[in-house]
């Protein structure tokens, strides 16, 4: 895939608003993806063709894991692979600076979520009651790599 990975900076934050908020159903506030820019335990980086910012996804150092932070693709282009391009680099990333878990929260309505981080091996392996601001649960994955 001919695509500019870069991590994420300021020049990118309106581009990413406007895909998160088509695509999330609680978006990240354009604080929090500044806060990626500057967090020393946050890998993010953002995926390119041509200029335009076709997804993005992140990972927080979390001692011998990544967490995954966010992960989103352009709406026009979900269903394409791009997603799967995203999670492998990410994935990548996390074993290049010696984490051996990758783990996440989704929520539990996010099906098409769910059944993408199952086609990875992610095993869904706890739940948080009440996660989401409008009460919904979240459930937790995670995958030795
Ligand atoms: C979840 C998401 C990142 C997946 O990215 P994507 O580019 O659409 O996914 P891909 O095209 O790479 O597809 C990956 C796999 O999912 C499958 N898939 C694609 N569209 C699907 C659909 N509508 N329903 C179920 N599976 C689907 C593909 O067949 C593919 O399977 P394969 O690896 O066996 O070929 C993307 O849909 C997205 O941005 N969703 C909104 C944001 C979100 O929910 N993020 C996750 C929050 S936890």
């Amino acid at each position: 895939m001919n695509v500019r990975i870069t991590p994420i900076s300021e020049d990118h934050i309106d581009q990413i608003l406007n895909i998160e908020n088509n695509v999330h159903v609680s978006p990240w506030s354009r604080n929090l993806f500044q806060q990626e820019i500057h967090y020393k335990g946050s890998v993010f980086l953002v995926f390119m063709k041509m200029g335009i910012i076709i997804g993005y996804g992140g990972f927080w150092d979390m001692v011998d894991t990544g967490h995954i932070s966010n992960i989103a693709v352009h709406p026009g282009l979900q269903g394409k692979g791009v997603g799967r391009f995203i999670m492998s680099v990410l994935i990548k990333s996390i074993v290049d600076i010696g984490l051996n878990r990758v783990s996440l929260e989704v929520r539990s309505s996010n099906k098409r979520a769910i059944d993408f981080y199952e086609r990875f091996g992610l095993i869904r392996d706890g739940q948080r009651p009440h996660y989401y601001s409008n009460g919904e649960q979240a459930y937790i994955y995670s995958m030795e790599i």
